[in-house]
């Protein structure tokens, strides 16, 4: 081992730990010292980049007496038992004061465990989501801490350096105390599935109805990115259908099998949401999509299912493409709205204290969602900070306005040919649903308190109540059982 002394240590060196390491590494004034339980992974690294000065570490022991104090690490293992493994060796050898950072894709609720087990030994834990992928964590990734203020101290000048930056300001905030930061990555990951999916409804739609190829399409989209859709997803969809295959010549897109995976962190948000009674209904729309695309068996037996006699048949290219772009684009604005409504749910029954302006700041730059519409939000949250729905406030009530014509007519002509389109026409329910004056939701509780005596309120008087459904069907006053 080197008698150099490191500011900061990476733990974890496959694609995102070395990366992020070079990162750091790259940055005035950082020595990073590095750790991977399989050494042949750490000399990789070290001799492929002589220029970063790492401190190669063969154990956890070496790892810690590498470091300055307050030592800090970060932590880039595969999520779930790998991440409690390694906090296991670093308590051991980490003292009072020093920090743990996990910057892997934990689920909030093992943060929220492992911040309270560390911090009986004195040491600071802090729960940190990394968005941006392998370039991101390389170049710059948005970076949302949870853990104590105290690291914050500490970690908040390092993790500056290294974040994108959009519009001159780093991509990285602290979120909130314990498992706040990855609360907020995993909605982001949750928005990341809704917006990808409305993309891939737009692309679907487009291509049906116009007959265009994938690179006409490719075009299409290109110059949605010059307009208030721009953003990294809707420039890297214009790429993916330009791209033509190499054995078949034929497009790319047209040789991936369609069926999509997923990693479990859109899982994550909606199960959440469901907890917190959130209804984040286009992200779970997304996130069921892809379990129904890769349903290969279940789709094979129900090819012959009767469909409409009509395809879709569409007079005007021009104006179909734009009245799928205001749909993506309403579409979109409801997904973003439901994404901050499960964060301010979840910072209420967590008592975080969550800018919700700042999270789409740090959105802007580095994270696969980065899109100029976030500093929309910022502005939303900016003017009105307890703004209950982010979709009212008064640039996205115009902008919905605007789109909500187009919106209606793309959902009602995907359904009457037989084209799924669940992430659109959810996003439109949710915003119908929301605008409605009286709901079905009256009959329900009349039907709930007929079958169990769940009880009702009345919209005429204080109280609650039961209808004698079984008796002479008159009504008392009951106890409030919802
Ligand atoms: N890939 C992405 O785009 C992305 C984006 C954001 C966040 N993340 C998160 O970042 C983390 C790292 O991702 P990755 O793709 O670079 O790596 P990964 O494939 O998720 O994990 C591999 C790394 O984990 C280590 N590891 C696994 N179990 C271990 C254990 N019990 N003890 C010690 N080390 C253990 C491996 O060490 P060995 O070499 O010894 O096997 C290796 O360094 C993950 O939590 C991931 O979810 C990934």
């Amino acid at each position: 081992m080197s008698d150099k002394t490191a500011n900061i240590g990476v733990v974890g060196l496959a694609v995102m730990g070395s990366n992020l390491a070079r990162n750091l590494a790259s940055r005035e004034g950082n020595t990073v010292a590095v750790y991977n339980r399989s050494h042949d992974k750490t000399e990789h690294l070290v001799s492929t980049h002589p220029e970063a000065g790492f401190i190669s570490t063969s154990t956890y022991e070496e790892f810690a007496a590498s470091l300055s104090q307050p030592r800090t690490a970060i932590i880039m293992v595969k999520a779930g038992r790998g991440t409690d493994a390694v906090i296991e060796e670093l308590v051991k050898v980490f003292e009072p004061g020093d920090i743990i950072v996990d910057g892997g894709n934990a689920l909030f609720t093992d943060t929220i465990r492992r911040e309270k087990a560390v911090r009986e030994t004195g040491i600071n834990f802090v729960g940190m989501g990394v968005s941006g992928g392998e370039e991101g964590a390389l170049l710059g990734p948005s970076i949302m801490p949870g853990g104590s203020d105290e690291s914050w101290v500490t970690l908040g000048p390092i993790l500056k350096s290294i974040a994108a930056i959009a519009e001159g300001e780093p991509c990285v905030t602290h979120i909130g105390h314990d498992g706040a930061g990855h609360f907020v990555k995993m909605v982001h990951n949750g928005i990341e599935y809704a917006d990808m999916q409305l993309i891939a409804e737009a692309y679907d739609l487009i291509r049906r109805g116009t007959n265009k190829s994938p690179a006409e399409i490719a075009d299409v989209f290109a110059e949605w990115n010059g307009g208030e859709l721009e953003s990294y997803l809707i420039e890297i969809t214009a790429e993916v259908l330009r791209q033509v295959d190499a054995d078949t010549n034929k497009p790319l897109v047209d040789i991936i099998l369609d069926q999509a995976g997923a990693k479990g962190t859109g899982a994550w948000t909606v199960q959440t949401a469901l907890d917190l009674g959130v209804p984040v209904s286009g992200i779970a729309e997304a996130t069921f999509a892809r379990s129904l695309s890769s349903h290969a068996e279940q789709r094979a037996v129900s090819r012959d299912l009767p469909g409409p006699a009509q395809a879709l048949t569409v007079d005007d290219a021009d104006s179909f493409i734009e009245d799928v772009r205001l749909a993506l684009f309403a579409s979109k604005i409801v997904a973003y709205s439901q994404g901050f409504d499960e964060i301010r749910a979840g910072a209420s029954a967590y008592g975080w204290n969550i800018d919700l302006g700042a999270v789409s700041k740090i959105w802007r730059g580095g994270c696969i969602i980065r899109a100029q519409f976030l500093n929309r939000i910022a502005d939303a949250y900016r003017d009105a900070v307890e703004l209950p729905v982010l979709l009212t406030a008064p640039y996205f009530v115009e902008a919905l306005g605007r789109a909500q014509d187009a919106w209606r007519r793309i959902v009602s002509i995907s359904a009457a040919a037989g084209l799924p389109a669940p992430a659109f026409s959810s996003s439109l329910a949710y915003y119908d649903g929301l605008r409605a004056e009286r709901l079905p939701a009256a009959l329900i509780q009349g039907q709930r308190d007929f079958f169990g005596a769940h009880t009702y309120k009345r919209i005429d008087k204080e109280g609650t109540f039961h209808t004698l459904w079984s008796g002479d069907r008159t009504e008392i006053e009951a106890e409030d059982t919802h």
